[in-house]
């Protein structure tokens, strides 16, 4: 089953461009973002829509944190996000105008679905899920539907559930915004191209693993890690940083670059790795401003940069470049690396990776 790979885990990491594919088939058949890629009752549910909020956890809450940033860019919809344990708790303020998404890899995990039936308790019927599993409790209990096509992922930590979660939330973002008259169809033309594209990128950048590896030696020994993103590309330093402690246990957190200098700075030294997510885009000047901050202090810097991020490396300074800039997914571009520096630090730790220490791959339970 596993063929040419050592791990689950690495063959589902190797998956994505087939992934990515099947995942993006019907939109790229239609050659037009439409509602009907959400269901029969799509149009009629997205054209009452307000606001959104997206319930999850985990990484798939990271899918929503990203998705966040194209909600509100591309289809103008005011977007919170929140971890679906804590919102089932809390006394928040219904809106029934406001579109509830669902996103879970399994379609089975309590806490989010539990978040779904408080958020219907509470009179928010406007909802959708975005799963893998066909048929699962998650999808069932909601309106709209989208499955994301990755296949079934054994290893417990989510790879190629997270990049199709990604990129059916990308779908959703330009559907809405072109049922809102929000999207020129020129722009839907230079949107689908991007997705077009995007399977060979992920592949070109699955290219870059002697690289990493090489940088995993850095990693292996050291007991913290950071992980540097701004903008929409935090939510991939976060999910970097939490697929590392996953599977090789070494404890790494991540901060919006900007943050460094209000706290986590003070931790950094030459013992502590710094992972930076810059591709070419408009924080990028910023983010290089923030890695001077890490240096001065004495910190090794790791950054995935892309082809257009004008970068050289320097003492101390190590960059690996994706091969190309891909504009808008740029964040399913850069999940690849930090999935694959996580996975070749824990063979280098000798962790279980496909089955991590305390960890299930459906938490079932509260
Ligand atoms: C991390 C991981 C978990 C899941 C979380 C939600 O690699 O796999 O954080 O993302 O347990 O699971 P689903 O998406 O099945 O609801």
């Amino acid at each position: 089953e596993l063929g040419p790979y050592a791990h689950f885990m690495q063959k589902e990491i190797h998956e994505q461009p087939r992934a990515l594919t099947d995942t993006v088939e019907a939109l790229i058949d239609d050659g037009a973002f439409s509602t009907q890629l959400f269901g029969q009752d799509a149009e009629e549910v997205l054209s009452q829509v307000d606001s959104v909020l997206i319930l999850a956890a985990g990484t798939s809450y990271y899918a929503g944190l990203t998705a966040k940033y194209w909600l509100e860019s591309i289809a103008k919809l005011p977007t919170n996000v929140e971890i679906a344990s804590e919102y089932r708790y809390r006394q928040s303020v219904p809106n029934p105008r406001q579109l509830i998404v669902t996103i879970s890899q399994s379609g089975e995990t309590l806490d989010t679905m539990e978040a779904l039936k408080h958020a219907k308790s509470l009179g928010q019927h406007l909802t959708l899920a975005i799963c893998n599993v066909q048929e699962s409790a998650i999808p069932r209990a909601s309106r709209l539907v989208f499955y994301t096509r990755a296949g079934a992922e054994i290893g417990v930590a989510s790879t190629k559930a997270f990049t199709t979660q990604l990129m059916g939330l990308f779908m959703l973002a330009a559907t809405i915004a072109k049922l809102r008259g929000q999207l020129g169809s020129e722009q839907e033309q230079e949107y689908l191209d991007s997705v077009r594209l995007l399977p060979g990128s992920v592949q070109y950048a699955l290219n870059l693993e002697p690289q990493i590896r090489e940088w995993a030696n850095a990693f292996a020994p050291r007991y913290h890690a950071l992980f540097l993103g701004r903008g929409i590309h935090y939510p991939i330093a976060l999910e970097g940083a939490l697929k590392l402690k996953e599977i090789s246990y070494i404890h790494a957190e991540a901060y919006p670059a900007g943050e460094l200098k209000h706290g986590p700075l003070a931790l950094v030294d030459q013992y502590m790795p710094v992972v930076v997510i810059a591709p070419n885009d408009s924080l990028l000047e910023k983010v290089k401003s923030n890695m001077q901050e890490v240096r001065a202090r004495g910190g090794e810097l790791f950054v995935f940069a892309d082809a257009d991020s004008n970068f050289t490396g320097s003492d101390g300074v190590h960059v690996i470049r994706t091969p190309r800039h891909v504009g808008v997914l740029s964040p399913i571009l850069h999940t690849i690396p930090v999935q694959m520096l996580a996975y070749h630090v824990a063979l280098l730790k000798g962790t279980d990776v496909d089955k991590p220490r305390n960890l299930a791959k459906s938490v079932t339970v509260e």
